[in-house]
């Protein structure tokens, strides 16, 4: 049966003392919602429902790449009015399965054991946890049938012993979900419309209750403060981890590395301590990078060699570089194979070409660069006129002399030589040595200026 995923994001989240809605807060550098999103989208649903409520526009802004409709709850009534106000917007046809814009990481795996066989029945998720305190309770039978879920603040001293909970995700056929929901009341301490209700009434109409349980606890945590979400972001860094190590990647310290996006390593990369990956990055296999790297929407090709501390961005990296220490490649950086860029260097949009060498303390921008050129150190092209960005053309085997500034725009063509010191600001042709720089004079007998006594 096609799939509809009603996600509840309409809480407050107080206890976050946050300007930001709860659910916008981030995982792995992406919104908490986003990754239940995400997951909706992995089960294959048809369509997804959004239900937000506080800071509702500004999660509906963060997140309009959605392929989702969105659903105001102008207020909280409960979690059961709250999938209410989704039945306007659903096939009632379709399964819903209802998840939590809270509730991160739970798994596929753990929603397809859910949603297996759950045709004509009511299914949820429960987890036995050995501390139950603040969750509803699942009660069960003599025949071990689940007859209802009591709340926390609902339930007996006998009851709150009970260590099986709800953890809210369940999936039912959606004209049943409604059928059961509109027979609700909010007759409870907290005069609120729990979707838990529907449990009891399912056994009273003979409805087969199914449940399920997660892989792992974790799945089905919710996120109420920062402690929770640093929590379950440590374990989505070490599961990040793992599956790296699994797929043949070597990590200094798997306690080390966060992966916030797509990171798509090869095997035989070492990864040495404090790496950050951000956004898409790729790493070709052999390839080492070395402690303290931050990585930003780049490809690294292979047996390249990052040494520690640099901070990459939107850069492509051929086979066979060298990079760092200290370097910072920023974005739309390309280095040709066999490529060499130093220690204190900066590089922004500029190809550097095969073989070529920046080895140190120097800026290159908006430059094309041919093959085995030599850049001497404290080497800078001066892009900016302080209005407008000019380029900078350098020919194959070029050698610029150190403490060089190439005035853009400005162009260099093959061979030539570049004397230490030079201030280029007009065009130079090929094999030619070009020196510009003042006559030394020395003058004899000088004395130093003293202090005055
Ligand atoms: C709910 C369950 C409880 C379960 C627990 C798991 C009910 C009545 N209780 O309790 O059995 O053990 O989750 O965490 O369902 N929400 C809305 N609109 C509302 C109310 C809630 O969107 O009007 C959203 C909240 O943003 C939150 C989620 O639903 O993400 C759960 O609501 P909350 O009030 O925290 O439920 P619990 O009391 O934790
Ligand atoms: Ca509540």
């Amino acid at each position: 049966m096609p799939l509809s995923v009603v996600i509840l994001a309409a809480g407050k989240g107080t206890r976050m003392k946050s300007s930001t809605p709860k659910v916008l807060h981030k995982l792995a550098n992406k919104p908490l919602l986003e990754h239940v999103y995400d997951t909706a989208k992995e089960l294959g649903a048809e369509e997804v429902i959004v239900i937000y409520g506080h800071g509702g526009e500004v999660v509906k802004n963060t997140c309009k790449h959605f392929d989702a409709k969105w659903v105001e709850q102008k207020k909280q009534l409960g979690t059961g009015h709250a999938v209410m106000q989704a039945f306007d917007s659903l096939n009632l046809n379709n399964t819903v399965l209802v998840l939590y814009g809270d509730v991160p990481l739970t798994k596929k795996v753990s929603l397809d054991a859910l949603l297996k066989d759950a045709e004509g029945k009511v299914s949820l998720l429960s987890v036995n946890l050995d501390n139950p305190f603040g969750y509803g309770r699942i009660l069960r039978n003599q025949q071990n049938k689940v007859t209802g879920i009591v709340e926390q603040k609902d339930a007996t001293a006998e009851q709150q012993k009970i260590q099986e909970v709800n953890t809210g995700i369940l999936a039912c056929k959606g004209e049943t979900l409604k059928q059961l929901l509109d027979k609700i009341d909010n007759k409870n301490s907290q005069g609120e419309y729990y979707l838990t209700d529907i449990f009891e009434l399912a056994e009273k109409e003979n409805i087969e209750i199914k449940t399920a349980q997660p892989e792992a606890s974790y799945e089905v945590e919710g996120i109420n403060n920062r402690l929770q979400l640093a929590t379950l972001e440590r374990i989505f860094q070490k599961n990040s981890a793992a599956e790296l190590m699994t797929n043949g990647v070597t990590l200094a310290d798997p306690a080390r590395i966060d992966i916030r996006g797509n990171a798509d390593i090869s095997n035989d990369v070492y990864i040495d301590i404090n790496a950050v990956l951000e956004g898409n990055v790729k790493i070709g296999t052999g390839t080492n990078i070395g402690p303290n790297c931050f990585i930003i929407n780049s490809t690294i090709g292979e047996n390249v060699n990052i040494k520690a501390n640099c901070v990459i961005e939107n850069t492509t990296i051929e086979n066979n570089c060298v990079v760092g220490p200290y370097a910072r490649l920023r974005p739309e950086t390309h280095l040709s194979k066999n490529s060499k860029i130093g220690n204190f260097v900066e590089i922004k949009k500029a190809n550097i070409g095969e073989g070529s060498k920046v080895n140190h303390l120097s800026y290159v921008g908006d430059t094309e660069m041919g093959k085995n050129v030599n850049v001497g150190a404290g080497t800078i092209t001066c892009n900016y006129d302080g209005a407008n960005k000019h380029k900078t053309i350098i020919g194959d085997n070029v050698f610029v002399g150190s403490d060089t500034q190439l005035v853009a725009p400005v162009n260099i063509a093959d061979g030539v030589t570049i004397a230490a010191g030079a201030t280029i600001t007009k065009d130079v042709a090929e094999d030619v040595l070009v020196i510009s720089r003042s006559p030394q004079k020395t003058i004899s007998g000088w004395e130093r200026p003293k202090k005055k006594p």
